[in-house]
C-alpha cells in the first residue's frame, strides 16, 4: 500500500469552532494584530507551534496517573532518568519545566561577556538567555542554506569552515560551547546530517570545547538521517538518536516537542563539576533535582514520550504529514522553504508579497490575512522576531503532533491558496509598541 495513514485513531475529540469574519476583524483589532495575543477559543486551526500542544497518548495518559508527587527521590524521576540515559547516553539529567529553563541555567553557568556562542542558527528563547549573559549567540548556517529555493537534503548544518575561523579569530577561551539545534527550527525545520554533527564535534573536541545539543526535535533529526543519509537507511531512529547524542558533551531539551508532553525540559551533561553548579541554580527558581519545576506525572508523560517518538511508523507519517502540506502549497505556487521541514512549513513571505519591504514585515501580513482569511494561526519567522538578525522573511506553519488530520490540512492549503491568488492587496504593518526582549510574543501593530 502507498498511502500513509495516521498510525493512531482517535478517543477523545475536542470541538473546533467557526467564527465570522467580523468576528476575526475584531478579535485582530484588540489584539494588536499579534496573534500571540489572540485567544485561543477564536482559532479554528492552529499552527502556532508545534511546542506543548501534542496529543498524548493513552499510555501517556496512563503513566501519569503513575507520577509519584514526592518533593525528593521520585520515582517518577527515576524512571525518566533510565530512558533518557539509556537515549542520551548522559549521566546528569536535570529536569527543567521547559527549554528555556535548561537553556538559561546552562547559560548562566558557562556564559559572561565577552564569550561567544556559534550554533547552526539559535532559536529566539535561546539567542535572548545567550544575550541576558552579555555573552555573543554567533549563527553559522551553511552558506548554500541562504537559498530557500535550493533542495538540498540537509540543510540545517552548520558552516564548520567559519566555525574554525570563528575560533581562530576570537580565541578557544572565549567560546565556552558549541551547539548545534536539531533540526535547525529558525532555519526552515531542516536537518542536520551525522556528518555535519560528526564534523563539528571533532572541532570542538579538538579545541577542548563543550559541543552541545539544543535537540528538541532529535526524533525528527534522526528519520531525516535515515531517509537521506547514504548508510543509515537500515539503522533504527533509536540507533541514529543515541550516536547523535554520543557525539555530544550534553544538551538542551525541550519535552514539549519530541517527547510529545505538554510541558517540560531537560538539562543534560557528563560533567560533575559542571552538574553541581547547575543543580544549584535548578533548587533556586526551577526546584529540587529530581522535579525541576515538574509534576512527577508530566516526568511520566516525557519518559513514555520519549519512547514513542522514535516509532518509525510515526516518525514515517509524522514527516510525510509535513511534507504534504509544502508539496501542495509549492504546486499551487506558493514559494515555500525547500524542502519541506520536519515540524513545519515556512512560506517564503518576503518572495510571495515583494510589494511589502522588510520594514513593514511581509510575514505578519500574511500571518494577519491567513487568520483573517480562514481562523489559521501562524507564526511570523522574520524581522518581527529576529530584528535586524533576520535572513529571510518567513511565514511558519508549525504542525503540532498527532493533532490534525489530513482534512484539516487540506483545509490549511485551499485557504493559503486562496491568499495567494489576491496577494497583491495585502499591506503591510508598523509596530507601536514593544518590549526590550522578544518582541514578537507581545508587539502591537497597526495596518499601513
Ligand atoms: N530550542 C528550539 C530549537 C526551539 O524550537 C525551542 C522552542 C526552544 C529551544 C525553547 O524551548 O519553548 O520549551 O522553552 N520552540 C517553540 C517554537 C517555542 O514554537 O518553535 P521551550
Amino acid at each position: 500500500m502507498k498511502t500513509i495513514i495516521e498510525p493512531f485513531r482517535i478517543k477523545s475529540v475536542e470541538p473546533l469552532r467557526h467564527t465570522t469574519r467580523e468576528e476575526r476583524e475584531r478579535v485582530l483589532r484588540e489584539a494588536g494584530y499579534n496573534l500571540f495575543l489572540v485567544p485561543a477559543s477564536d482559532i479554528l486551526i492552529d499552527l502556532l507551534t508545534d511546542s506543548g500542544t501534542s496529543a498524548m497518548s493513552t499510555e501517556q495518559w496512563a503513566a501519569m496517573m503513575r507520577g509519584d508527587e514526592s518533593y525528593a527521590g521520585s520515582e517518577s524521576y527515576f524512571r525518566l532518568k533510565r530512558v533518557v540515559e539509556n537515549l542520551t547516553g548522559f549521566r546528569h539529567v536535570i529536569p527543567t519545566h521547559q527549554g528555556r529553563a535548561a537553556e538559561r541555567i546552562l547559560f548562566t553557568v558557562l556564559c559572561k561577556p565577552g564569550h561567544v556562542v556559534p550554533n547552526n542558527t539559535h532559536f529566539d528563547t535561546t539567542r535572548a538567555n545567550i544575550e541576558f549573559t552579555g555573552a555573543e549567540a554567533v549563527d553559522l548556517p551553511l552558506p548554500e542554506a541562504a537559498d530557500t529555493q535550493a533542495a538540498l537534503p540537509f540543510k540545517g548544518g552548520m558552516d564548520v569552515g567559519a566555525l574554525e575561523r570563528l575560533i581562530e579569530e576570537r580565541g578557544r577561551e572565549r567560546i565556552p560551547l558549541i551547539m548545534l539545534t536539531v533540526t535547525n527550527n529558525s532555519g526552515g525545520g531542516q536537518p542536520v546530517s551525522m556528518a555535519n554533527i560528526e564534523a563539528v564535534s571533532r572541532v570542538a573536541h579538538r579545541h577542548g570545547i563543550p559541543f552541545y545539543l539544543d535537540a528538541c526535535r532529535f526524533a525528527e533529526n534522526a528519520w531525516f538521517i535515515r531517509e537521506r543519509e547514504p548508510g543509515y537507511a537500515d539503522w533504527s531512529p533509536f540507533d541514529i538518536a543515541r550516536k547523535m547524542f554520543s557525539l555530544a558533551d550534553g544538551c538542551t531539551f525541550s519535552a514539549k516537542k519530541d517527547a510529545f508532553a505538554n510541558i517540560g525540559g531537560l538539562l543534560c551533561t557528563n560533567d560533575d563539576a559542571l552538574a553541581r553548579q547547575e543543580k544549584d541554580l535548578l533548587i533556586l527558581t526551577e526546584g529540587f533535582p529530581t522535579y525541576g519545576g515538574l509534576a512527577g506525572r508530566d516526568l511520566e508523560a516525557i519518559a513514555v514520550g520519549l519512547q514513542e517518538v522514535l516509532d518509525p511508523d510515526y516518525l514515517r507519517y509524522r514527516i510525510a504529514s509535513t511534507t504534504y502540506l509544502g508539496k501542495h502549497l509549492a504546486e499551487g505556487g506558493v514559494p515555500i522553504v525547500q524542502p519541506p521541514g520536519g515540524h513545519a512549513i515556512y512560506i517564503n513571505a518576503g518572495r510571495m508579497l515583494p510589494h511589502i519591504p522588510r520594514h513593514e514585515f511581509p510575514g505578519q501580513s500574511l500571518a494577519v490575512e491567513l487568520f483573517l482569511h480562514a481562523g489559521i494561526r501562524s507564526v511570523e519567522i522574520g524581522s518581527v522576531m529576529f530584528g535586524e538578525h533576520a535572513r529571510n522573511e518567513l511565514l511558519r506553519l508549525a504542525i503540532p503532533r498527532r493533532v490534525y488530520t489530513q482534512s484539516h490540512i487540506d483545509y490549511v492549503v485551499e485557504a493559503i491558496l486562496e491568499v495567494n491568488a489576491r496577494r497583491h492587496e495585502l499591506r503591510g504593518y508598523r509596530i507601536v509598541e514593544q518590549p526590550e526582549f522578544l518582541r514578537h510574543f507581545s508587539c502591537r501593530f497597526e495596518p499601513l
